[in-house]
Protein backbone atom coordinates (compact mmCIF):
# COMPACT_ATOMS: atom_id res chain seq x y z
CA UNK A 1 0.00 0.00 0.00
CA UNK A 2 1.10 3.59 -0.46
CA UNK A 3 2.02 5.89 2.00
CA UNK A 4 -0.68 7.80 2.92
CA UNK A 5 -1.32 11.36 3.40
CA UNK A 6 -1.81 13.04 6.89
CA UNK A 7 -2.42 16.49 7.96
CA UNK A 8 0.94 17.14 9.82
CA UNK A 9 0.23 20.91 11.11
CA UNK A 10 -2.73 23.09 11.16
CA UNK A 11 -3.24 26.81 11.42
CA UNK A 12 -6.29 29.44 11.51
CA UNK A 13 -6.77 33.11 11.42
CA UNK A 14 -9.78 35.09 11.79
CA UNK A 15 -10.08 39.32 11.97
CA UNK A 16 -10.07 40.92 15.02
CA UNK A 17 -12.97 42.75 14.41
CA UNK A 18 -15.82 40.73 16.18
CA UNK A 19 -19.65 41.69 14.93
CA UNK A 20 -22.62 40.38 17.04
CA UNK A 21 -26.28 39.77 16.41
CA UNK A 22 -26.92 43.38 18.15
CA UNK A 23 -24.25 45.04 15.88
CA UNK A 24 -26.02 43.84 12.64
CA UNK A 25 -30.30 44.43 14.76
CA UNK A 26 -28.41 47.67 14.20
CA UNK A 27 -28.17 48.24 10.49
CA UNK A 28 -31.07 45.35 9.46
CA UNK A 29 -34.23 44.37 10.71
CA UNK A 30 -33.31 41.40 12.28
CA UNK A 31 -32.53 40.13 16.06
CA UNK A 32 -30.01 38.00 18.35
CA UNK A 33 -33.31 35.94 18.91
CA UNK A 34 -34.10 35.12 15.35
CA UNK A 35 -30.37 34.44 14.40
CA UNK A 36 -29.55 32.76 17.49
CA UNK A 37 -32.56 30.06 17.26
CA UNK A 38 -32.52 29.66 13.50
CA UNK A 39 -28.52 29.39 13.03
CA UNK A 40 -26.87 29.24 16.13
CA UNK A 41 -24.80 32.08 15.64
CA UNK A 42 -24.20 34.65 18.08
CA UNK A 43 -21.16 36.18 16.20
CA UNK A 44 -18.97 36.33 13.23
CA UNK A 45 -16.00 38.56 12.51
CA UNK A 46 -15.50 40.75 9.77
CA UNK A 47 -12.63 42.52 7.86
CA UNK A 48 -12.29 46.58 9.26
CA UNK A 49 -10.39 47.51 6.89
CA UNK A 50 -8.75 46.18 3.32
CA UNK A 51 -7.65 42.39 4.01
CA UNK A 52 -7.91 39.63 1.33
CA UNK A 53 -8.66 35.99 2.22
CA UNK A 54 -4.78 35.34 1.15
CA UNK A 55 -3.95 37.61 4.05
CA UNK A 56 -5.56 35.82 6.46
CA UNK A 57 -4.86 32.32 4.60
CA UNK A 58 -0.94 33.33 5.17
CA UNK A 59 -1.20 33.76 8.54
CA UNK A 60 -2.88 30.63 8.88
CA UNK A 61 -0.10 28.93 6.46
CA UNK A 62 2.07 30.27 8.06
CA UNK A 63 1.37 28.88 11.58
CA UNK A 64 0.06 25.66 9.98
CA UNK A 65 4.23 25.13 7.99
CA UNK A 66 5.31 25.75 11.67
CA UNK A 67 3.52 23.39 13.29
CA UNK A 68 3.85 20.78 11.17
CA UNK A 69 7.71 21.81 11.05
CA UNK A 70 7.80 21.96 7.10
CA UNK A 71 9.33 24.92 5.52
CA UNK A 72 8.04 26.83 2.84
CA UNK A 73 10.99 25.30 0.72
CA UNK A 74 9.65 22.30 0.98
CA UNK A 75 6.20 22.61 -0.18
CA UNK A 76 5.43 21.40 -3.83
CA UNK A 77 1.99 22.95 -4.52
CA UNK A 78 -0.56 25.60 -2.84
CA UNK A 79 -4.62 24.49 -3.44
CA UNK A 80 -6.55 27.67 -2.05
CA UNK A 81 -10.23 27.23 -1.61
CA UNK A 82 -12.27 30.24 -1.82
CA UNK A 83 -15.74 31.45 -3.35
CA UNK A 84 -14.79 35.07 -2.56
CA UNK A 85 -11.18 35.34 -4.75
CA UNK A 86 -9.47 38.42 -3.74
CA UNK A 87 -9.25 39.61 -7.25
CA UNK A 88 -10.94 37.78 -10.26
CA UNK A 89 -7.80 36.53 -11.51
CA UNK A 90 -5.41 34.99 -11.41
CA UNK A 91 -6.06 32.30 -8.98
CA UNK A 92 -5.55 33.74 -5.58
CA UNK A 93 -3.22 30.95 -4.72
CA UNK A 94 -0.77 32.93 -6.65
CA UNK A 95 -1.67 35.73 -4.55
CA UNK A 96 -1.15 33.47 -1.38
CA UNK A 97 2.14 31.93 -3.00
CA UNK A 98 3.65 35.26 -3.32
CA UNK A 99 2.87 36.56 0.19
CA UNK A 100 4.54 33.22 1.42
CA UNK A 101 7.51 33.35 -0.79
CA UNK A 102 6.90 29.50 -2.24
CA UNK A 103 9.10 28.25 -4.73
CA UNK A 104 7.98 28.06 -8.10
CA UNK A 105 5.74 25.19 -7.32
CA UNK A 106 1.66 24.60 -8.68
CA UNK A 107 -0.39 26.78 -7.29
CA UNK A 108 -4.33 26.77 -8.12
CA UNK A 109 -7.69 27.95 -6.74
CA UNK A 110 -10.76 25.74 -5.92
CA UNK A 111 -13.92 27.65 -6.44
CA UNK A 112 -15.84 25.30 -4.40
CA UNK A 113 -17.72 27.00 -1.97
CA UNK A 114 -18.69 25.18 1.25
CA UNK A 115 -17.26 22.09 -0.32
CA UNK A 116 -13.68 23.72 -0.92
CA UNK A 117 -11.71 22.60 1.57
CA UNK A 118 -12.68 18.78 1.03
CA UNK A 119 -11.92 19.01 -2.47
CA UNK A 120 -8.99 20.76 -1.99
CA UNK A 121 -7.71 17.69 0.17
CA UNK A 122 -9.18 15.64 -2.02
CA UNK A 123 -6.72 17.11 -5.10
CA UNK A 124 -3.57 17.64 -2.56
CA UNK A 125 -4.15 13.46 -1.49
CA UNK A 126 -4.00 12.95 -5.22
CA UNK A 127 -1.19 14.50 -5.81
CA UNK A 128 0.47 13.15 -3.26
CA UNK A 129 -0.51 9.18 -3.94
CA UNK A 130 0.56 10.50 -7.74
CA UNK A 131 4.19 11.24 -6.37
CA UNK A 132 3.66 14.43 -8.07
CA UNK A 133 4.20 15.96 -4.43
CA UNK A 134 5.06 14.91 -0.83
CA UNK A 135 3.84 18.34 0.65
CA UNK A 136 1.11 20.47 -0.11
CA UNK A 137 -0.32 23.44 2.04
CA UNK A 138 -4.11 23.46 1.71
CA UNK A 139 -5.62 26.55 2.66
CA UNK A 140 -9.23 27.76 2.89
CA UNK A 141 -9.76 31.48 2.98
CA UNK A 142 -13.15 34.02 2.84
CA UNK A 143 -13.38 37.40 2.78
CA UNK A 144 -17.62 36.94 2.94
CA UNK A 145 -18.03 40.75 4.84
CA UNK A 146 -17.56 42.95 1.57
CA UNK A 147 -19.86 41.05 -0.89
CA UNK A 148 -22.64 41.00 1.44
CA UNK A 149 -26.10 43.09 1.44
CA UNK A 150 -25.83 44.61 5.07
CA UNK A 151 -29.11 45.42 4.76
CA UNK A 152 -32.88 44.07 5.78
CA UNK A 153 -33.11 43.10 2.05
CA UNK A 154 -30.14 40.81 2.22
CA UNK A 155 -30.52 39.85 5.74
CA UNK A 156 -31.51 36.33 5.25
CA UNK A 157 -27.76 35.76 3.67
CA UNK A 158 -26.32 38.44 5.63
CA UNK A 159 -26.41 36.63 8.93
CA UNK A 160 -24.67 34.05 8.53
CA UNK A 161 -21.35 34.62 6.70
CA UNK A 162 -18.70 35.73 8.31
CA UNK A 163 -14.57 36.13 7.05
CA UNK A 164 -11.61 33.94 8.26
CA UNK A 165 -8.93 31.37 6.80
CA UNK A 166 -7.56 28.04 8.23
CA UNK A 167 -4.42 25.99 6.34
CA UNK A 168 -2.98 22.31 6.70
CA UNK A 169 0.35 21.34 5.89
CA UNK A 170 -0.15 17.70 4.03
CA UNK A 171 2.57 14.92 3.76
CA UNK A 172 3.36 11.38 3.95
CA UNK A 173 1.55 9.95 7.52
CA UNK A 174 4.36 8.75 9.66
CA UNK A 175 2.03 5.78 10.43
CA UNK A 176 0.82 3.89 7.27
CA UNK A 177 -1.91 2.90 9.74
CA UNK A 178 -3.02 6.39 10.41
CA UNK A 179 -4.21 9.27 8.21
CA UNK A 180 -6.40 9.99 5.36
CA UNK A 181 -8.54 6.50 4.60
CA UNK A 182 -10.72 8.24 1.97
CA UNK A 183 -12.36 11.12 0.41
CA UNK A 184 -15.30 11.32 -1.61
CA UNK A 185 -16.75 14.22 -3.92
CA UNK A 186 -20.08 14.95 -5.26
CA UNK A 187 -21.98 17.71 -7.48
CA UNK A 188 -25.13 18.31 -9.06
CA UNK A 189 -25.27 21.39 -10.53
CA UNK A 190 -28.86 21.78 -11.45
CA UNK A 191 -29.41 23.17 -7.93
CA UNK A 192 -26.87 26.12 -8.52
CA UNK A 193 -29.36 29.01 -8.44
CA UNK A 194 -30.73 27.76 -5.06
CA UNK A 195 -27.48 29.62 -3.66
CA UNK A 196 -24.93 31.52 -6.42
CA UNK A 197 -23.72 34.85 -6.64
CA UNK A 198 -24.38 35.38 -10.04
CA UNK A 199 -23.07 38.76 -10.77
CA UNK A 200 -20.16 40.00 -11.95
CA UNK A 201 -21.44 37.44 -15.13
CA UNK A 202 -18.60 37.05 -18.26
CA UNK A 203 -22.07 35.78 -19.79
CA UNK A 204 -23.77 39.13 -19.73
CA UNK A 205 -23.24 42.15 -21.88
CA UNK A 206 -22.44 43.96 -19.54
CA UNK A 207 -20.58 41.89 -17.15
CA UNK A 208 -22.15 44.30 -14.34
CA UNK A 209 -24.34 47.25 -14.55
CA UNK A 210 -25.79 49.50 -11.83
CA UNK A 211 -28.83 47.49 -11.78
CA UNK A 212 -27.32 44.66 -10.45
CA UNK A 213 -26.71 46.63 -6.88
CA UNK A 214 -30.18 47.81 -6.67
CA UNK A 215 -33.85 46.32 -7.01
CA UNK A 216 -35.64 43.32 -4.59
CA UNK A 217 -33.14 40.54 -5.71
CA UNK A 218 -29.76 42.58 -6.81
CA UNK A 219 -27.50 39.74 -9.01
CA UNK A 220 -24.40 41.12 -7.10
CA UNK A 221 -25.21 39.77 -3.94
CA UNK A 222 -25.24 36.30 -3.14
CA UNK A 223 -29.31 34.77 -3.33
CA UNK A 224 -30.17 31.78 -1.56
CA UNK A 225 -33.28 29.61 -0.61
CA UNK A 226 -32.67 28.84 2.55
CA UNK A 227 -35.05 26.44 3.43
CA UNK A 228 -34.33 24.13 0.26
CA UNK A 229 -31.06 23.92 0.59
CA UNK A 230 -31.27 23.14 4.42
CA UNK A 231 -33.45 20.36 3.04
CA UNK A 232 -30.92 19.32 0.75
CA UNK A 233 -27.91 19.48 3.45
CA UNK A 234 -29.83 17.49 5.72
CA UNK A 235 -30.02 14.33 3.52
CA UNK A 236 -26.78 14.97 1.88
CA UNK A 237 -24.60 15.33 5.20
CA UNK A 238 -26.15 11.77 6.55
CA UNK A 239 -25.64 9.79 3.08
CA UNK A 240 -22.10 10.39 2.31
CA UNK A 241 -20.84 10.61 5.99
CA UNK A 242 -22.10 7.01 5.72
CA UNK A 243 -20.71 6.40 2.43
CA UNK A 244 -17.13 6.96 3.65
CA UNK A 245 -17.47 4.51 6.98
CA UNK A 246 -19.24 2.31 4.17
CA UNK A 247 -16.05 2.71 1.95
CA UNK A 248 -13.78 1.65 4.87
CA UNK A 249 -16.04 -1.35 6.36
CA UNK A 250 -16.70 1.19 9.20
CA UNK A 251 -19.86 1.81 11.23
CA UNK A 252 -21.49 5.40 12.54
CA UNK A 253 -20.64 3.14 16.19
CA UNK A 254 -16.98 3.87 15.04
CA UNK A 255 -16.68 7.44 14.50
CA UNK A 256 -15.04 9.53 17.15
CA UNK A 257 -15.72 13.02 16.16
CA UNK A 258 -17.64 14.34 13.27
CA UNK A 259 -16.57 18.15 11.94
CA UNK A 260 -19.34 19.28 9.94
CA UNK A 261 -19.24 22.54 7.67
CA UNK A 262 -20.07 25.20 9.85
CA UNK A 263 -23.42 26.23 7.65
CA UNK A 264 -26.02 26.54 10.51
CA UNK A 265 -25.90 24.41 13.95
CA UNK A 266 -29.52 23.19 13.42
CA UNK A 267 -28.38 21.23 9.92
CA UNK A 268 -25.92 19.72 12.05
CA UNK A 269 -27.94 19.04 15.23
CA UNK A 270 -30.31 17.31 12.57
CA UNK A 271 -27.34 15.65 10.77
CA UNK A 272 -26.26 14.05 14.35
CA UNK A 273 -29.94 12.92 15.12
CA UNK A 274 -30.44 11.01 11.55
CA UNK A 275 -26.95 9.46 12.24
CA UNK A 276 -28.18 7.98 15.79
CA UNK A 277 -25.01 9.97 16.76
CA UNK A 278 -24.32 11.53 20.59
CA UNK A 279 -23.93 15.26 19.89
CA UNK A 280 -20.86 15.42 22.24
CA UNK A 281 -19.27 13.81 19.22
CA UNK A 282 -20.07 16.85 16.72
CA UNK A 283 -17.74 19.91 16.98
CA UNK A 284 -19.26 23.18 16.21
CA UNK A 285 -18.11 26.53 16.44
CA UNK A 286 -20.26 28.60 14.56
CA UNK A 287 -21.98 30.52 17.20
CA UNK A 288 -18.62 32.52 17.15
CA UNK A 289 -17.46 32.71 13.80
CA UNK A 290 -20.76 32.00 11.19
CA UNK A 291 -20.46 30.02 7.66
CA UNK A 292 -16.89 30.76 6.77
CA UNK A 293 -17.64 28.75 3.94
CA UNK A 294 -14.32 27.11 2.40
CA UNK A 295 -12.62 27.98 5.84
CA UNK A 296 -14.80 27.00 8.39
CA UNK A 297 -13.67 22.80 8.25
CA UNK A 298 -10.03 24.05 8.65
CA UNK A 299 -11.05 26.94 11.50
CA UNK A 300 -13.01 23.95 13.59
CA UNK A 301 -10.67 21.29 13.30
CA UNK A 302 -7.81 23.17 14.21
CA UNK A 303 -9.81 24.24 17.56
CA UNK A 304 -10.66 20.49 17.87
CA UNK A 305 -6.89 19.87 17.67
CA UNK A 306 -5.87 22.02 20.16
CA UNK A 307 -8.33 21.10 22.36
CA UNK A 308 -7.38 17.33 22.33
CA UNK A 309 -11.14 16.09 20.93
CA UNK A 310 -9.02 14.89 17.72
CA UNK A 311 -5.88 13.01 18.64
CA UNK A 312 -4.08 9.80 17.63
CA UNK A 313 -5.72 6.73 17.17
CA UNK A 314 -9.30 8.44 16.72
CA UNK A 315 -11.88 8.30 14.00
CA UNK A 316 -12.23 11.60 12.26
CA UNK A 317 -14.52 12.50 9.60
CA UNK A 318 -14.74 15.93 7.85
CA UNK A 319 -18.34 16.36 5.88
CA UNK A 320 -19.88 19.50 3.31
CA UNK A 321 -22.62 20.24 1.64
CA UNK A 322 -22.67 23.81 -0.05
CA UNK A 323 -23.63 26.00 -2.84
CA UNK A 324 -23.58 23.96 -6.17
CA UNK A 325 -24.90 21.66 -4.99
CA UNK A 326 -21.54 19.76 -3.50
CA UNK A 327 -21.02 17.68 -1.20
CA UNK A 328 -18.38 15.58 0.19
CA UNK A 329 -16.68 14.02 2.85
CA UNK A 330 -12.75 12.99 4.39
CA UNK A 331 -12.37 10.09 6.49
CA UNK A 332 -9.16 9.99 8.82
CA UNK A 333 -7.36 8.07 11.52
CA UNK A 334 -6.04 10.20 13.96
O1 LIG B 1 -23.10 27.16 3.57
C1 LIG B 1 -23.97 27.20 2.50
C2 LIG B 1 -25.14 26.40 2.77
N1 LIG B 1 -26.16 27.24 3.35
C3 LIG B 1 -27.01 26.69 4.16
O2 LIG B 1 -26.88 25.54 4.48
C4 LIG B 1 -28.17 27.53 4.65
C5 LIG B 1 -29.37 26.66 4.84
N2 LIG B 1 -30.53 27.40 5.25
C6 LIG B 1 -30.64 27.95 6.48
O3 LIG B 1 -29.73 27.87 7.27
C7 LIG B 1 -31.94 28.60 6.85
O4 LIG B 1 -32.87 28.40 5.82
C8 LIG B 1 -31.79 30.11 7.16
C9 LIG B 1 -31.08 30.31 8.47
C10 LIG B 1 -31.06 30.81 6.06
C11 LIG B 1 -33.20 30.74 7.28
O5 LIG B 1 -33.92 30.09 8.31
P1 LIG B 1 -35.40 29.56 8.02
O6 LIG B 1 -35.87 28.96 9.27
O7 LIG B 1 -35.37 28.68 6.81
O8 LIG B 1 -36.19 30.90 7.78
P2 LIG B 1 -36.99 31.36 6.47
O9 LIG B 1 -36.07 31.67 5.36
O10 LIG B 1 -38.09 30.40 6.21
O11 LIG B 1 -37.62 32.70 6.99
C12 LIG B 1 -38.58 32.74 8.04
C13 LIG B 1 -38.95 34.20 8.30
C14 LIG B 1 -39.33 34.95 7.03
O12 LIG B 1 -40.35 35.85 7.39
P3 LIG B 1 -41.88 35.49 7.08
O13 LIG B 1 -41.96 35.27 5.60
O14 LIG B 1 -42.17 34.24 7.87
O15 LIG B 1 -42.60 36.71 7.56
C15 LIG B 1 -38.09 35.73 6.69
O16 LIG B 1 -38.35 36.91 5.99
O17 LIG B 1 -37.80 34.88 8.85
C16 LIG B 1 -37.54 36.05 8.05
N3 LIG B 1 -36.10 36.30 8.08
C17 LIG B 1 -35.48 36.97 9.05
N4 LIG B 1 -35.95 37.57 10.15
C18 LIG B 1 -35.06 38.18 10.95
C19 LIG B 1 -35.16 35.87 7.18
N5 LIG B 1 -33.95 36.27 7.57
C20 LIG B 1 -34.12 36.96 8.73
C21 LIG B 1 -33.24 37.62 9.61
N6 LIG B 1 -33.75 38.21 10.71
N7 LIG B 1 -31.91 37.65 9.40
Amino acid sequence: MSERTHILGIGSAVPDNVVTNDDLSRVMDTSDEWIQQRTGIRQRRHIAADCGGTDLGAIAAREALASAGVGIDQIDAIVYATLSPDIDWPASANLLAAKLGARSVPAFDVRNQCSGFLYSLASADALIRAGRARHVLVVGGEIHSTGIDLTTRGREVAVIFGDGAGAVVLGPSPDPQRGLLSTHLHAEGRYAEKLWLESASSRKKPRIEPADLDGDAPRAFPSMSGRYVFKHAVTRFPEVIQEALAANGLRVEDLDVLIPHQANLRINQFVAAALEMDEAKVVNNIDRYGNTTAASIPLALAEAMRDGRVSEGRLVCLAAFGAGFTWAAALFRW
